[in-house]
């Protein structure tokens, strides 16, 4: 893999943001945040929280307290056979783990099924989104001064206005795909000159969901990390661990990119390019325990 110190980015006009958020707000039915999500994400706001917290919350659920014990019994967590209650998964995979893999859950019961907008299956929009919150951690851990952990979270959150494209905005988001098939360009590249972005909208949602000020900053600008300001580092690290997981097929691949493509590694991450590569084998190693740990569980 060929890892260069460059990258290119597209601007966010203003007017856009004010036209989409205009649009959004005529829908009477966009979701809410996952119920178990809110609880865990204002759980953990406290500082007292504990194992004892979390396990609460996984038990009043007990489809997401199914789930959790079948991925922490899959290969991809290493505790294969050996997890058969969540004390014992925290116990094994550790708080942090067991905590991501609630977030993951329920934010992947917020939109399943089918999306109607070929090219764009809510299956493979979840790998890719379990791929870059996975690389992002991966990112974030080998460097100082961030939370490996948000980074999971943002990673997961990422490209969550996609999905309110194709069920809210079904017939431009086929024509985008449509426009795109015939350039060969990324679909944030045609949708950002046609004034309808996946990266607005998930903002938009973020902030819906009361979720924190650097989740919606990562949604809006995580193709173009330098308008981020004092987000910037930790968009330009999900902006990494997006082209990673393109250039690894992870889920869902955007039109026009190929896995020829060179991964350019943004400066301000302050990483260095044998670092990033190190990840990229990671996560490589990784793919289809992903692909079959957390495919089995969307539905
Ligand atoms: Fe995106
Ligand atoms: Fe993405």
């Amino acid at each position: 893999m060929k890892i260069l110190k460059k990258a290119c980015y597209w601007p966010v006009g203003v007017a856009m943001t004010l036209q989409i958020d205009q649009r959004l707000e005529k829908i009477e039915d966009l979701p809410t945040i996952p119920h178990t999500l809110q609880k865990v994400l204002s759980s953990l706001d406290e500082v007292s929280t504990s194992a004892r917290t979390l396990e609460e919350i996984i038990r009043t659920d007990p489809i997401l307290a199914a789930k959790v014990l079948r991925l922490a019994n899959s290969p991809l967590y290493g505790a294969s056979g050996e997890v058969n209650s969540i004390d014992r998964a925290v116990v094994l995979l550790g708080f942090e783990e067991v905590k991501n893999l609630v977030i993951g859950l329920s934010l992947t019961s917020s939109f399943s099924g089918n999306l109607g907008v070929e090219g764009l299956e809510a299956r493979a929009l979840w790998i890719h989104a379990i791929g870059v919150g996975t690389a992002a951690k991966m990112l974030g851990s080998r460097v100082d001064g961030v939370d490996p952990e948000e980074l999971f979270t943002a990673g997961l959150i990422h490209d969550i206005g996609r999905f309110v494209m194709c069920l809210h905005f079904p017939e431009e988001t086929k024509e985008l795909i449509e426009i795109c098939k015939k350039r060969n360009c990324p679909l944030a590249k045609a949708e950002l000159e046609y004034g309808l972005s996946h990266s607005e909208i998930g903002a938009y949602l973020a902030t819906r969901w009361g979720l924190s000020e650097q989740i919606i900053s990562i949604a809006r600008y995580h193709h173009f990390p330098k308008s981020a300001g004092s987000d910037a580092r930790l968009a330009y690290i999900v902006f990494l661990a997006d082209m990673l997981c393109h250039k690894l097929q992870l889920g869902w691949g955007d039109i026009g990119q190929s896995k020829n493509e060179k991964i350019l590694v943004p400066k301000a991450i302050g990483i260095s390019p044998e670092a990033v590569k190190e990840v990229a084998l990671e996560l490589k190693a990784s793919k289809e325990e992903i692909e079959h740990g957390w495919g089995s569980l969307i539905d």
